[in-house]
């Protein structure tokens, strides 16, 4: 076999094979002197070959380091230096021959001024990009509902938004209670749009869908180097983000308890402490929380802090559930169906006074979420204009057509109608199944012996994610 060695390359050859193969290449000795430094260098550093020979390498080379290396034997690699105004990535290597440190090779990308400046073009048109979708995200902290799309007219309901109107010019905490798909979310927003903090930011988290060991750093931010795979520099929580502005912290009840203290910490002294951080730093920071839990209940357990439970419960409001608001289900419902028919290319989409016989009976425990899942399945199988008992899924069909008792009584809490009791029933049925196959619905769906398909569909109708 034939080997290739270097010697068998003709020596003149070599300094034109350095100048094509590497971008700009310098050689020292020990003591930092150049012994090689090639054209394309020399003409980037505005000197020559000749002038550029055996002088000390700090001479020649702006920031170099060099004669450091060619000392210490150190490599460095993708070091940042600057030359000539503009940014080098740098490589310098111990040059170690017999085993014995005799210098040190350097080389600097960026073959020429044209490349440099389209490398700087490439980035500048980065930089900007990200510019762009980081002044976006902050645009997007902004609310995206007020009080007038809050529909209905019963009286319950009417309190609840009154209440949330008069409050919202003030600073207290607000804590908002109601089933899943009341419109909580819808109430939070209303209350920063009516605030005289609209022009700072509503900066919206849900506790429950982040892992607890993120939720400290996603509320107070974390220095540069807070732990392994933090981003440089730091990141900003949403404290931080929130600043005069407000925060919404949904699902509250599902705070983890250490979380909870380091919140209450944060009401009581108005100031957050970034995670791997030595200083505190002052917030302004309006809070709106919300749960479906009973948090009383959660407080007598033990499961959630009592004294965060005052300093959030400031101003409580309670937004009935569907079922005691009978009388706005109509109104609501045309109103979702406007919003459908936009999105569906549809015009003019009317409710059968059947259909909205039948929706006033139902109990609907996902609240106005489940009445928006329904009717996008009505617009979706839709023949006609008219909404009709044959375009509703089959358990909202057949039922018969008892009073609902509960309806017109919301104090009263002792009989509810069966409807309501089974699909109570089968809601937490799924919530436990799914629990139980730790959130893999396939399993869950195995576990309740039921089809995949008539599982997702229940999981649609009671809005369980
Ligand atoms: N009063 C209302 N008028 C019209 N639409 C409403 C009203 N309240 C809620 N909605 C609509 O119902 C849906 C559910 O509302 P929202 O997300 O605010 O409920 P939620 O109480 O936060 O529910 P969850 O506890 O499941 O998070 C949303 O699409 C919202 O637009
Ligand atoms: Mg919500």
């Amino acid at each position: 076999m034939v080997s290739a060695r270097i010697d068998d390359i003709p020596i003149n050859w070599l300094e034109e094979i350095l100048n094509l193969s590497v971008e700009r290449i310098v050689v020292t000795d020990r003591d930092g002197i150049i012994l090689y430094i090639n054209e394309a260098y020399c003409e980037f550093l505005g000197t020559t070959v000749e002038q550029a020979m055996r002088r000390p390498v700090q001479e020649v080379i702006e920031n170099t380091r060099m004669h450091i290396v060619s000392r210490t034997g150190q490599a460095e690699i993708a070091a940042v230096q600057h030359i000539n105004g503009s940014e080098m990535v740098a490589n310098r290597f111990p040059l170690i021959v017999s085993g014995e440190l005799v210098g040190a090779v350097g080389t600097v990308i960026f073959k020429n001024p044209e490349e440099l400046h389209l490398y700087k073009r490439k980035i500048q048109s980065l930089v900007e990009e990200l510019k762009y979708y980081k002044t976006r995200e902050e645009k997007e902290l902004t609310s995206k509902y007020s009080f007038s799309d809050l529909i209905g007219t019963s009286r319950h309901f009417v309190e609840a938004k009154e209440l949330a109107e008069r409050i919202s010019v003030n600073h207290s905490a607000v804590l908002l209670l109601g089933e899943s798909g009341t419109g909580k979310e819808l109430f939070a927003h209303s209350i920063h749009a009516n605030s005289l903090r609209s022009a700072y930011p509503f900066v919206p988290i849900n506790c429950a869908s982040i892992p607890e060991h993120l939720l400290e750093s996603e509320l107070f931010g974390y220095e540069d180097g807070a732990f392994t795979g933090a981003k440089k520099g730091g990141k900003k929580g949403h404290f931080q983000l929130a600043n005069k502005g407000t925060i919404f912290l949904d699902e509250i009840g599902d705070m983890p308890l250490a979380m909870q203290s380091k919140l209450l910490r944060v009401l009581q002294d108005k100031e957050i402490q970034p995670v791997g951080g030595q200083k505190s730093l002052p917030v302004d920071v309006r809070i709106i929380t919300a749960t479906h839990r009973n948090l009383e209940k959660m407080v007598e357990a033990g499961e959630f802090r009592q004294d965060l439970y005052y300093r959030l419960n400031v101003i409580k409001i309670e937004i009935p559930p569907l079922r005691y608001r009978k009388d706005d289900i109509e109104q609501i419902a045309m109103n979702l169906v406007r919003k459908l028919e936009k999105r569906f290319h549809k015009k003019s989409v009317e409710l059968s006074r059947e259909v909205i016989r039948l929706f006033q009976q139902h109990s609907w425990p996902g609240n106005i979420r489940e009445l928006e899942n329904v009717l996008e399945r009505c617009i979706n199988v839709l023949d006609g204009s008219v909404i009709k008992p044959n375009h509703l899924p089959l358990y909202l069909r057949d039922q018969d057509a008892a009073p609902n008792d509960a309806a017109t009584n919301p104090a009263g809490t002792k009989v509810l109608p069966l409807k309501e009791i089974i699909a109570e029933a089968e809601k937490q049925a799924i919530q436990s199944a799914l629990s139980a196959a730790g959130g893999n619905r396939q399993q869950a769906a195995k576990l309740l012996d039921i089809g995949k398909t008539s599982f997702y569909e229940k999981c649609r109708i009671y809005s369980i994610n």
